[in-house]
């Protein structure tokens, strides 16, 4: 009973309610203009004619920088706008109507897309998008996409490099006598065009990189025989270079530092020629880390390596030149004092003594290795002046390594 009065009064306001207030109906428009519709059929009335599209492109947002696999991936935004002949009506016979919402399916579409994707998803809602149709034919449709796009990375001044990657916005099948792409507006940029409020190509930055310019351009290209109308955008990308400045030069500078500081520093205790080589080795081995780190993010291309990389591989040369030139001057620096000579010293005279009475054959024998002691004396007096030569060597090392590190570095990185 309830179900029977529900469908009654449903059936009441469908058909009478809805013409009285409203006064358009958008039911008996689309009736009419689909009536003999051919939604394969390029809409124009003579074959002769050129359908114009006009094509508003937004950048959303910058979701990755792919730089090995050299691909962007972008959130896009896209208007397009042309005149569907076929589907026009007198407002004036329809009680007013001059737009109505028609789906996506029941209409034909230029076959548009991005001529340099990988991969190009259409992020719609609803599975059945809308588009909006005005009496003269006039059809807007906007679109969304999640598409990864190829783009050359020049990554020779890497981490302070600008990217500028393209937008190729291009025709699969209609030729450039069929149909014609158009810039909604004329000059595409960052600035606001003649202050126009609805003009926001760039909508949002990713952290990585800041959008320094955008521009676009129609373009009519030859494929062969044939010419296709396209549209040629830009987008500039400036790396923030924060990131690598922390996580790897710096970290870099400062363990190459260390290690000339710690194998050039004097005086250092008595192991000191082993722990230095082992602190050398050590530094190495981190480095070749951060290197690794920087060359996963690069292409392998021809242009070989990055900024970043250079400088790493500098600090790595530096360290190779300066961790076995140590060892030699290890050598020549002997004992730190006599200490181990006198006691053998002693231990020899003690000997003596109970060996005197035997032999004086024996007690020759003595007399020359004291001498042979002597000698020693002698030479070990030599090493100290020499180890007082390195000594200051070193000094004179340490500070010009670091000094020659600190500007190279400067002028690398500058
Ligand atoms: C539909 O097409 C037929 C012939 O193909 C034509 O006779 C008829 O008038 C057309 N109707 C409308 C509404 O255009
Ligand atoms: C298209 O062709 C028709 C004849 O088929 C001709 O009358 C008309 O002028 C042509 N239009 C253009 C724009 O060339
Ligand atoms: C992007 O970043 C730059 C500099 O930080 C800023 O000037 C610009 O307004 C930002 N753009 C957007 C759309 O947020
Ligand atoms: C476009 O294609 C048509 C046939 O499909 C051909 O007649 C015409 O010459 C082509 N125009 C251009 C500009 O390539």
């Amino acid at each position: 009973m309830f179900h029977e009065r529900y469908r009654l009064s449903g059936f009441f306001v469908f058909f009478v309610a809805i013409p009285m207030v409203c006064g358009c109906n958008e039911r008996k428009v689309i009736d009419t203009i689909f009536r003999n519709y051919s939604k394969t059929v390029r809409p124009v009335l003579e074959q002769n004619i050129t359908l114009h599209v006009e094509y508003e492109l937004r950048v959303y947002s910058i979701i990755s920088v792919d730089e090995p696999d050299e691909f962007v991936t972008f959130l896009l935004w896209t208007t397009r706008t042309w005149k569907d002949q076929y589907l026009t009506w007198n407002p004036k016979d329809f009680d007013g109507c001059t737009t109505v919402k028609v789906t996506v399916d029941h209409i034909w579409l230029p076959d548009i897309y991005f001529l340099n994707t990988l991969d190009t998803q259409s992020i719609s809602l609803t599975g059945n998008d809308y588009v909006d149709l005005s009496y003269d034919g006039e059809i807007r449709q906007y679109r969304k996409f999640k598409a990864q796009l190829s783009c050359n990375m020049a990554i020779g001044d890497f981490p302070f490099d600008t990217q500028t990657c393209p937008i190729i916005v291009g025709l699969w099948t209609y030729n450039y006598s069929e149909l014609i792409l158009h810039l909604r507006y004329p000059i595409v940029g960052l600035a606001s065009y003649n202050g126009d409020p609805d003009y926001a190509p760039i909508m949002a930055n990713n952290s990585e990189f800041e959008t320094v310019s955008f521009t676009g351009v129609e373009v009519k290209s030859t494929v062969g025989p044939f010419t296709y109308s396209e549209l040629h955008y830009s987008i500039g990308l400036k790396r923030r270079p924060a990131y690598y400045i922390y996580v790897i030069l710096i970290p870099s500078y400062l363990l190459t530092s260390l290690c000339i500081i710690g194998i050039f520093t004097p005086n250092s205790n008595i192991n000191e020629r082993n722990e230095r080589v082992t602190l050398g080795l050590t530094t190495l081995l981190s480095m070749a880390v951060i290197l690794n780190i920087v060359a996963d993010q690069m292409p392998k291309g021809s242009e070989g390596l990055p900024l970043l990389g250079i400088f790493v591989l500098y600090e790595i040369g530096v360290l190779s030149a300066i961790v076995p030139q140590n060892p030699t001057m290890d050598y020549k620096r002997g004992s730190p004092d006599g200490s181990i000579n006198h006691v053998i010293d002693r231990n020899v005279e003690r000997q003596t003594a109970v060996v005197l009475s035997i032999s004086s054959m024996v007690q020759n024998a003595i007399e020359s290795m004291k001498k042979r002691l002597h000698e020693d004396e002698e030479k070990e007096k030599r090493e100290l002046i020499w180890e007082n030569v390195f000594d200051s060597l070193d000094s004179v090392l340490l500070v010009l390594l670091l000094l020659l590190n600190t500007l190279i570095s400067y002028f690398l990185l500058r």
